[in-house]
């Protein structure tokens, strides 16, 4: 067990009523920022002290794609995070409940800001694509994937059915309704947005 360090507007930090720490046994290091986005700079914030027993010993970094604060990571700024976070031994996770609307906002494959730009795990939110419910869990580095099926039961995730829920990931994914769908809900979110604020749409 150790540490992840995540934004301080994190999802996790923020709306899960402390579960990563009751359930992971997980130290959640948060840092404040400007708009939902880690930069290398920012995790150095709180990626320090290994070796020293009396800290949580940081082993991952949890990024949101899209943000919570419907802020984008680009490719690059993903592959310079992952790098950073390689480079002192730690794993990148990305929360991609979202993940869908931050390839329809961006225009570019999934893969440009997962798989090539260094995650290591990530999840693929089907709930805020359309689906019923689900979320997928996608090991990109084989070293991510270990032990996972075990932690999934033990953790009470492996839902008996669970081929139904995961059907809908087929639908979702044959084609490209998981791209219209990201697509559409960013032009309404946009189209909100202009009609209920003052202020211009940002990255
Ligand atoms: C950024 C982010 N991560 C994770 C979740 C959890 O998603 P779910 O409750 O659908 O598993 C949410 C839901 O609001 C979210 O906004």
């Amino acid at each position: 067990m150790g540490a992840v360090v995540c934004a301080s507007t994190a999802h996790i930090n923020m709306d899960e009523n402390g579960a990563p720490e009751r359930i992971g046994g997980i130290k959640l290091l948060q840092v404040p920022t400007a708009d939902g986005k880690l930069t290398p700079e920012l995790i150095d914030k709180e990626a320090w002290g290994w070796g020293d027993e009396h800290r949580a010993q940081p082993l991952a970094v949890s990024i949101t794609q899209t943000t919570e604060l419907g802020t984008c990571y680009t490719p690059d700024e993903v592959r310079a995070i992952a790098e950073h976070v390689h480079a002192k031994g730690m794993k990148l996770h990305m929360d991609g409940a979202r993940l869908a609307n931050a390839a329809a906002h961006l225009d570019v494959p999934l893969r440009a800001f997962t798989r090539d730009a260094g995650v290591d795990i990530l999840s693929f939110g089907g709930t805020k694509n359309g689906l019923l419910f689900g979320e997928v869990v996608v090991a990109l580095n084989p070293a991510a994937a270990q032990g996972l099926i075990y932690l999934r039961k033990m953790n009470m995730q492996l839902a008996s059915k669970m081929r139904f829920m995961s059907a809908q990931f087929i639908a979702l994914l044959e084609g490209d309704l998981w791209l219209r769908s990201a697509a559409h809900a960013n032009a309404m979110a946009a189209r909100l947005r202009a009609a209920s604020s003052p202020f211009p749409a940002s990255n």
